[in-house]
């Protein structure tokens, strides 16, 4: 395996693809991801543009379909739900398709998903993502942070950090191949640093801030959580991700 980190979309490259993307939105979209499927929505079908999930999702049965839309940590008008975790029940979720368009996280899946193999993560699912990586080695695999419109995020950063940690132990010079740019290191360094306070790191982080402006306080709670859903959201079509489930 070699491991890279994209701390954002935009320096990811593009004029080739890994072998497995990992997608990352800690706040909020791949934390939502991992919630709606791991109680029971039929597939997250994620876009960058509000329009077109309007018109997409309009085509379906408007019993089973939501539509989640989020543009600067706000609901967009017109839609069911925003991008909050804890506004996912199972009871509204389960069996529906969940339609979702977000400021930066649809826009990092949307990069990446020519790739064979699209997982997303957050660290709510971080050990359900870790075991299948370890499980199935892909030949190289990319950490993509979603950032916010163009600019680095301490919390998708430190969730990589935290895959590339698990997947690296500690690091040694004969593991100089698997590193596959100096970002995997300072992603490590800074999950090292904040991996037992990342309540706190968020409160730093600039997303952090604007959710704690419109009172989603008990989001970042729950963003922080580690290891609590045993889902790998996984694409099967562009755009379109199903629960993938841990093997036991
Ligand atoms: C995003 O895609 O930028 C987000 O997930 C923003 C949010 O809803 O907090």
């Amino acid at each position: 395996m070699k491991l890279f980190v994209y701390d954002t979309p935009e320096l990811t490259p593009i004029d080739h693809l890994p072998d497995c993307a990992v997608v990352i939105d800690v706040l909020r979209a791949t934390t939502t991801i991992a919630t709606v499927l791991a109680a029971g929505a039929e597939a997250v079908q994620a876009f960058s543009d509000i329009e077109e999930l309007m018109s997409v999702s309009e085509q379906w049965d408007s019993n089973r379909r939501l539509r989640a839309g989020e543009r600067g940590g706000s609901k967009v008008e017109g839609c069911d739900l925003g991008n909050s975790p804890l506004e996912c029940p199972s009871e509204q979720v389960q069996g529906k398709r969940f339609f979702l368009s977000t400021t930066n996280g649809t826009r990092a899946l949307q990069r990446v998903e020519k790739a064979p193999h699209v997982l997303t993560a957050a660290f709510v699912n971080d050990r359900s993502v870790i075991d299948y990586l370890q499980q199935h080695q892909p030949e190289t695999v990319w950490l993509v942070g979603s950032g916010w419109q163009g600019s680095y995020s301490l919390e998708d950063t430190a969730c990589a950090g935290a895959i590339a940690h698990a997947l690296l132990g500690n690091l040694s010079h004969d593991q100089v191949e698997v590193i596959g740019n100096d970002e995997v290191i300072g992603a490590i360094a800074l999950y090292c640093q904040w991996q037992s306070k990342l309540l706190e790191l968020f409160r730093f982080s600039s997303h952090g801030q604007r959710l704690l402006r419109l009172e989603r306080e008990d989001d970042l709670i729950y963003c922080a959580k580690r290891d609590c859903l045993k889902v790998i959201p996984t694409q099967k079509e562009p755009g379109v991700l199903i629960a993938g489930l841990e093997k036991t």
